[in-house]
């Protein structure tokens, strides 16, 4: 009886571990996963957005948001990259990604530069992400090691985009519940709105903070006055949409000023205020601690890129390895043969065409 409890409980213990291993060994990333399949990869990478960055230092800022928008929409599976088809409702027209997003040719460029080097073995999603970590380091933020092998999604989903990206004119509750919603915890949301600390912002975003806040037909008591006469000389009610630094004191660096910031005011979203100018908010402390020790902050950054690059990714033979970053690979085959068609028409009637 003894015996046969025993064997049961290790039938059942196999059952288990058979039935619950492979899923959790699927759902690994792993830094080393291109040692042997492509192991320049990180080099690669980041010689693409050294170069890009020297004669356009905001792009470090926009590969680090682009990876942002690309995990909270279904996962980290690069859906944000893809492009409008007859299958496809891209999500590069969402609201919070339309006349926003930057960067979309950046990656374009980095996969182009991996393939040559290996075809066909790297995901468009593990290169936001490992452009993401190099764009940390370039702008003087901590560097990682990051876990790799995400697959691509087959799919794009723009609804999810309007609902899951968070709005600049959020509270806090609406913000703890949109990270919530990833798995992300109340540091998280500090840490990673720390990615605020270099990169700019279209005045739209804070016209309402700057002239009518709330319907009040006041600008918002959390904001500097000092600051806000400076913001509203970018951004003149009714003006063009211009663009604001985040950090006004060190705008292209990433930095604990971000922190310091908020705790003087200077916050440039409401979202980044709220932190802050909540009453009573446990977010508060985690500010000032982030505002008093860089390394404090650069460590909490570093958990949660980690933690924010690990949202629903697709590995084992979930999804696919693209071809193209803006295409499925059955669309890209399409666009090879169409290429071929063309131009093999093109020699035959003397005359040039492009599709
Ligand atoms: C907490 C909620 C957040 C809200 C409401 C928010 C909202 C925004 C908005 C409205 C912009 C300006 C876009 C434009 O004017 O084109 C922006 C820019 C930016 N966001 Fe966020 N964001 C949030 C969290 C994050 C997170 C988690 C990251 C990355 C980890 C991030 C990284 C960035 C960066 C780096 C920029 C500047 C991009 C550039 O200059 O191209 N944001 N964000």
């Amino acid at each position: 009886m003894g015996c046969f409890h025993l064997t049961v409980t290790s039938l059942c213990f196999v059952v288990v571990v058979v039935g619950v291993l492979p899923l959790s060994l699927d759902a690994q990333l792993d830094p080393s996963f291109y040692r042997d399949t492509c192991p320049k990869v990180h080099s690669i990478v980041r010689e693409v957005v050294r170069n890009v960055s020297k004669k356009d230092p905001r792009m470090l800022a926009s590969l680090i948001r682009l990876h942002f928008h690309d995990c909270f929409v279904q996962g980290c599976d690069a859906s944000v990259l893809l492009n409008n088809t007859a299958t496809i409702e891209s999500e590069q027209q969402a609201l919070p990604n339309n006349n926003s997003l930057r960067g979309l040719d950046v990656v374009n460029d980095i996969k182009t530069a991996v393939e040559q080097a290996c075809p066909g073995v790297v995901s468009c999603a593990d290169i936001l992400t490992l452009a993401s970590e190099i764009s940390s380091i370039l702008g003087g933020g901590p560097d990682w090691k990051v876990p790799l092998g995400r697959r691509d999604s087959l799919t794009a989903n723009r609804t999810l985009a309007n609902q899951n990206l968070p709005a600049p004119f959020f509270n806090l509750t609406q913000l703890k519940a949109a990270f919530a919603v990833q798995g992300l915890d109340t540091t998280d949301l500090v840490a990673l709105s720390g990615a605020h600390t270099f990169g700019r912002a279209h005045c739209s975003f804070i016209l309402g903070r700057l002239y009518n806040f709330s319907g009040t037909g006041k600008p918002d008591p959390t904001l500097d006055t000092t600051y806000l006469q400076q913001l509203r000389q970018i951004c003149p009610n009714g003006g063009p949409n211009n663009l604001v630094n985040f950090d006004p004191v060190t705008p292209d660096k990433i930095d604990r000023v971000y922190f310091s910031n908020l705790q003087v005011k200077k916050g440039l979203l409401q979202s980044d205020q709220e932190l802050f100018s909540t009453p009573g908010a446990d977010t508060i402390p985690i500010v000032n601690r982030f505002s008093s020790d860089q390394n404090v902050f650069f460590d909490a950054f570093e958990a949660s890129m980690i933690k924010m690059g690990n949202i629903g990714v697709l590995t084992g033979n979930k999804g696919e390895i693209r071809k193209h970053c803006n295409f499925v690979n059955k669309k890209s085959v399409e666009l090879d043969i169409a290429t071929v068609a063309s131009e093999e028409s093109s020699s035959e009637e003397g005359m040039v065409s492009s599709i």
